[in-house]
């Protein structure tokens, strides 16, 4: 039995079959070079499974927003570059998704070998999850795994609709998310404490709502602090502040309050003039916030604040910088918070996106027990929703 009680790649039998994975290889990239492979190393354990139980192995997915045209920018050959690299065999690169390239290819693939097919969304189709288009990609295989956790909270044909035509199981990324996640937020070692950040209150009004079901502690940093601060009657000066999430901010608190979740906002600041990574700045309580002054960090009150909350947890959930971490006047906060993370010992995930990129920026990889490929599917997961990706596999 797994947490997702969905069937996985190992109830599938393999051997000899074609099989198209759909991967996560929306990876950054600068000048046509990779920036961070996270991604593609954490696809390996299912490609390699499937190349040592002898699968032709057709893997796909989708690389930015081409919105449905062929733009070499978005092409998927460096991926194939690096990850024969990372397997220590030859990746083979189609020209095409689903054309004659692509299906050559596959008609020729060995056992134990591997492709990859180009950007899914070069076809508009594939963002309206067209039957036709699913069917197509299904053509190219005979069974179907989908590892992409990242793109599961998106329902496009690579990631649902090829599953209405080919058996269908989720690979070992998949599995290893759902677990962390899941049993964070079904079965947590306690106190459960959950950290948010980032610059939006909008982005995690359904984040909070379900985690005030579940944590202990639930502490507020980033730009939309304000928006609290604010709800809590101070002046905030030029910070973030979304006038119109105030009363759900208000709201969201008086909830805490009412379950006996404990709520931390931060209570002191680093404000600066302006919003520049050099602009002058100074540490001020949260209700002392001046005219013309904007919140960019939390300070260092707030710091020892939050990582005595963090210390003795049984199980921290992050998501979301404390301040602009990517500004070094300006990441103390982010750094404290994971620091305190680090060594509390807890159970401690990482959601993806900017607070995955902030952790392995600032060196603390390593110390955490696990970091979410996904942005937008990581929170999706907090927030308690079903992703298609994952509930368009077959039940065990
Ligand atoms: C991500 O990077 O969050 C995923 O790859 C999904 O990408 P998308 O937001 O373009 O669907």
């Amino acid at each position: 039995m797994n947490a997702l009680n969905k069937k996985t790649v190992e109830d599938l039998s393999v051997a000899g079959k074609k099989v198209l994975v759909r991967c996560d290889f929306n990876v950054p990239l600068a000048d046509g070079k990779i920036t961070s492979d996270k991604r593609i190393v954490a696809s390996l354990p299912t490609i390699q499974y499937l190349v040592k139980n002898g699968a032709k192995v057709i893997l796909c997915s989708h690389l930015g927003r081409p919105k449905g045209e062929f733009k070499p920018e978005f092409s998927l050959a460096p991926v194939a570059v690096r990850l024969s690299e990372l397997l220590g065999q030859e990746v083979k690169m189609a020209k095409d998704v689903v054309g004659e390239s692509a299906q050559a290819l596959a008609a020729d693939l060995k056992d134990g070998e591997v492709m990859l097919i180009e950007n899914v969304r070069f076809h508009k189709e594939e963002t309206k999850n067209d039957p036709e288009f699913s069917k197509k990609l299904a053509s190219l295989a005979e069974l179907y795994v989908n590892d992409a956790f990242g793109s599961a909270h998106r329902a496009h044909s690579s990631t649902t609709g090829v599953a209405d035509y080919l058996p269908a199981a989720c690979g070992y990324l998949i599995q290893k998310e759902i677990e962390f996640m899941g049993t964070a937020l079904a079965n947590p070692k306690r106190p459960l404490v959950a950290i948010l950040g980032g610059a939006k209150v909008s982005d995690k009004i359904g984040v909070i709502t379900n985690l005030l079901e579940k944590c202990d502690t639930i502490i507020i940093g980033g730009g939309m602090a304000y928006t609290f601060m604010k709800a809590l009657g101070y002046e905030i000066g030029t910070s973030l502040l979304e006038a119109d999430r105030v009363e759900d901010a208000k709201a969201m608190m008086e909830t805490a309050k009412a379950k006996g979740v404990k709520f931390l906002i931060p209570v002191d600041n680093k404000v600066g003039k302006e919003y520049a990574p050099d602009t002058e700045a100074m540490v001020i309580n949260s209700d002392e916030i001046p005219e013309g002054w904007m919140g960019l960090d939390i300070g260092p009150k707030t710091q020892e604040l939050f990582a005595d909350a963090i210390k003795g947890s049984g199980t921290v959930i992050w998501n979301g910088p404390m301040g602009v971490s990517e500004w070094e006047n300006f990441a103390a906060g982010t750094i404290a918070v994971a620091t305190a993370v680090a060594e509390s010992g807890a159970i401690s995930i990482i959601g993806g996106g900017d607070s995955a990129a902030a952790v392995q920026k600032l060196g603390f990889a390593d110390k955490m027990s696990h970091i979410s490929t996904g942005g937008g599917a990581s929170l999706e997961f907090l927030e308690g929703k079903e992703l298609p990706g994952i509930a368009a596999l077959n039940d065990r």
